[in-house]
């Protein structure tokens, strides 16, 4: 795709509300658009929209098989909820096994790179095969999430993966997040009351007390930038 065909794409999705630019993107690339859902609460808002406008999009979600209980339950609960398949996809076992026996099951503790890799085996190399062969990747990030955020754009191509990565929430303020929380009865994983805006794995996400950032949770006891690299090569995280 050359960069006059990527702008226009990316323009006319910016000008247009949001059931037109997915109905746009189809027209475009049939059956090539997907949603990964991380059940937390903009993917879970997303998803509610998503159903009421009858916006028919292939939906998945990354299973490291570290996840947090609620989150399972809450899976369960949305496909019933809005009757729409959520795709699981899994690492591949081969490496979570040797990386587990040569490093240990907790070893994202020891060092920023065991957990950089143990984010690469149960994350990005599921998520390679989650988007092979789509066109459009659909997101809840949101620019107000944090620092490494604010700058991601609407919509934007993705070199690296070449793939349109489309965040449809990214302007959206937490108050207008609560806002639609509040008014539609969305299901939502019971760890956000008890301090946890930001869900990941469980072993690496901790409540967070009212005065600390709401990505402190993820990966507390690094001090680098919270990332997992899931949303890192587009230049923008
Ligand atoms: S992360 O990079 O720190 O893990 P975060 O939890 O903020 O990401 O979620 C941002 C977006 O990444 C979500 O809206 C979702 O599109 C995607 N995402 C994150 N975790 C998962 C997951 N386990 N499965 C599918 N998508 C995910
Ligand atoms: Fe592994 Fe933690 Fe990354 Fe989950 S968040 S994939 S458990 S390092």
């Amino acid at each position: 795709m050359d960069k006059l065909q990527i702008d226009t794409i990316i323009q006319t999705v910016e000008n247009l509300p949001l059931k037109q630019a997915f109905a746009y993107l189809e027209a475009h690339f049939p059956n090539a658009i997907v949603f990964s859902t991380s059940l937390g609460l903009e993917d879970q808002v997303l998803t509610d929209i998503l159903s009421a406008q009858e916006i028919k999009i292939h939906i998945f979600t990354l299973d490291t098989g570290r996840l947090f209980s609620e989150t399972y339950d809450l899976l369960d609960k949305t496909i019933a909820y809005y009757k729409q398949p959520i795709q699981v996809f899994f690492p591949e076992a081969p490496r979570v096994e040797a990386y587990t026996a040569e490093k240990g099951i907790n070893a994202f503790y020891e060092s920023v790179e065991n957990r950089k890799e143990c984010c690469a085996i149960r994350k990005i190399a599921p998520l390679t095969r989650a988007l092979s062969g789509a066109k459009v990747w659909v997101t809840g990030l949101r620019a107000d999430q944090s620092a490494n955020r604010k700058n991601m754009p609407l919509m934007a191509w993705d070199e690296e993966k070449q793939i349109f990565k489309y965040n449809p929430l990214i302007n959206w303020t937490t108050e207008a997040l609560s806002d639609y929380i509040n008014q539609h009865n969305v299901p939502l994983n019971p760890l956000h009351k008890k301090g946890f805006p930001s869900i990941g794995c469980a072993p690496c996400t901790r409540a967070i007390t009212a005065d600390e950032d709401p990505r402190a949770g993820r990966w507390w006891w690094e001090t680098s930038h919270k990332e997992c690299g899931l949303h890192q090569s587009t230049g923008n995280s």
